[in-house]
């Protein structure tokens, strides 16, 4: 097994690993980890667009207080300003590394003038931009290519992170619980090796994949907040979980995202035909502002419906809209429902709530600095106050890019302050053998994402948190047991990590005695007149 040593290791190449390797590397060695392919996060995935003021008639403000509106005013007010101040050059410098955001035809050749701005719930201004209706490929395209173009940045797949390396590894016993990189699992190789720097950033993205339903990549399994917490760092909010309202229902196709942006072009949710008020909206009854209230709202709506007539699914409908017009807006949607024999054009999307996007996470800074030594983090992975109880839509990205560049800068500023790391222990691999039941930790994967959406899910009670409890407690046991015996493999590394979060998610949801934003319970219906995180320390 080979120690490799380099500046900074950045673990996960998504929009905040990727930013932040880019914007190190003028005189950094860098390495960036994924633990699949380059491109097998969330960031691929995000369809609806990047939110920033780029409208003559829009403000600083105004994204501000939506934001904090959203948030349920859980949001950390200098945060917010922080990133919505910064959102404009962030999107300029995609533009420049060659993001092809939509233009707008009727646009001026200023700043900001020249792109097609969508709308999405809780936004009081078109303030979207895109690139149709995949616009996370795209930046997903050219933040891979400046790295790869970059001498000074190494990209490594296929290399699953493990644990923190911190100074409790190092040869001599140190308390400070500085962080020098990290263990990691090579899938090539099958062997453990230590990777080596003198700052660490953690942009692991979220924990989507701890329920059943969710329109996040299988990588998501909080190993980031996991890894974080196991070393010694606080975490924040991890109840708040959000649910997108539409997700496709399909019985193959489980996690098909309908993005928020055909809501804010008009897309109606309706009753499917056959129960009372079939055909008919329904969102009115809930919210004043119909289809485009916040993620919370019209989530919890189609499950109360969904619940209360006993349906499958509630339709999505944008089919009033002329042809042109959708095959211009959503030609991704158009061609995969295409092949499911769903013509959208003609007809109403089936749709479900689903889990997608982790609000809580690991505690940071406005420079990205986590509770650590030497360990920064940025993006999903991350609580940094941007969110709240409840991410407005399409400010993910931007706190991606926001956050990647400010870990950075601080590296950069404060690079002299960085020690090199001391002499490091290997991994232990002699005393380990194969696993002969792979099954238990498939049917262990199962079980939390099964429990975690029955109990930990858009509503909540203090007995089904309980529930919940008493099977991680149990599976806990068993997760370490094997953990304890035999090699590592990726699955036991997430299974690993999936459980420690669903802990998390559920100590946190018990701990807040409210409801507020994505955590709404039963027992504690209203809102307490105070807004705090609910911070758990290790
Ligand atoms: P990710 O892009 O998820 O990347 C995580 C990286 O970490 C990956 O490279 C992965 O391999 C690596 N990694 C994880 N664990 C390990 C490990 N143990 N070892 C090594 N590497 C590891 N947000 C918006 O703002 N606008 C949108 O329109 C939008 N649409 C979305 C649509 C969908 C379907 C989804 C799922 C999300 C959407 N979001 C959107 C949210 C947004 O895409 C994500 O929050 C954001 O992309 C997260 O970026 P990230 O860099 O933090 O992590
Ligand atoms: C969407 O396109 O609806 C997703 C936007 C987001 O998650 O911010």
């Amino acid at each position: 097994m080979a120690d490799q040593s380099y500046d900074v290791i950045i673990i996960g190449s998504g929009a905040a690993g990727l930013t932040a390797a880019i914007n190190l590397a003028q005189d950094k060695k860098v390495l960036v980890l994924a633990k699949g392919a380059l491109d097998g996060g969330s960031t691929n995935w995000a369809q609806g667009g990047i939110a920033a003021v780029l409208d003559g008639g829009d403000s600083f403000e105004n994204h501000v207080e939506d934001t904090m509106v959203a948030g349920a005013g859980l949001n950390d007010r200098a945060t917010v300003e922080f990133v919505v101040s910064e959102a404009p050059v962030a999107i300029e410098r995609l533009a420049r590394l060659g993001v092809p955001f939509n233009a707008d035809e009727n646009g001026g050749q200023e700043f900001g003038e020249r792109w097609h701005l969508t709308r999405e719930g809780g936004h009081s201004h078109r303030r979207i931009v895109h690139v149709d209706d995949a616009t996370g490929a795209a930046v997903q395209r050219a933040l891979t290519a400046a790295a790869q173009a970059n001498p000074n940045i190494t990209l490594v797949t296929d290399m699953v992170a493990i644990d923190l390396i911190t100074s409790r590894h190092g040869e001599r016993f140190s308390g400070d619980g500085h962080v020098w990189g990290v263990y990691a699992f090579n899938k090539r190789t099958s062997h453990v090796e230590a990777l080596l720097g003198r700052a660490t950033i953690l942009a692991t993205g979220g924990a989507g994949r701890t329920y059943l339903f969710s329109t996040a990549p299988r990588g998501a399994t909080g190993d980031g907040i996991a890894m974080a917490w196991r070393a010694g760092a606080r975490v924040s909010n991890m109840e708040m979980n959000q649910f997108h309202p539409t997700c496709l229902y399909n019985l193959e196709v489980k996690n098909f995202l309908i993005t928020e942006a055909m809501r804010g072009e008009g897309g109606k949710l309706k009753l499917p035909p056959g129960v009372p008020g079939g055909g008919k909206r329904f969102m009115d009854r809930f919210d004043k502002r119909g289809e485009l209230a916040p993620r919370d709202i019209v989530a919890r709506a189609i499950d109360h419906e969904i619940k209360r007539l006993g349906l499958d699914y509630v339709h999505l409908d944008i089919s009033h809209k002329p042809r042109e017009f959708i095959l211009e807006h959503f030609p991704t949607i158009y061609a995969r429902l295409i092949d499911l024999d769903i013509d959208i054009t003609k007809e109403p999307i089936p749709v479900v709530p689903a889990q997608h996007y982790t609000c809580g996470g690991v505690v940071i800074d406005l420079d990205g600095r986590t509770d650590l030594p030497g360990l920064y983090a940025a993006g999903e992975v991350t609580e940094s106050g941007l969110h709240g109880a409840n991410r407005l839509a399409s400010n993910s990205l931007l706190e991606c890019l926001v956050f990647g560049e400010a870990a950075a800068n601080h590296i950069h500023a404060h690079w002299e302050e960085l020690p090199s790391p001391p002499p490091i222990r290997a991994w232990d691999e002699s005393r380990v053998t194969d696993s002969d039941e792979e099954v238990i930790v498939q049917h262990n994967w199962k079980e939390i994402r099964r429990f975690m959406w029955d109990y930990v899910g858009i509503v909540r009670s203090t007995k089904r948190l309980e529930r919940a409890k008493h099977r991680i407690d149990l599976l806990a046991q068993e997760v370490d047991e094997y953990y304890g015996n035999f090699r590592v493999t990726p699955d036991l590394i997430e299974l690993r990590n999936l459980l420690e979060v669903s802990r998390l998610i559920v100590r946190s949801a018990l701990k807040r005695k409210e409801s507020r934003g994505l955590h709404y319970t039963i027992d504690y219906p209203d809102m307490l007149p105070e807004a705090e995180d609910t911070i758990l320390v290790p």
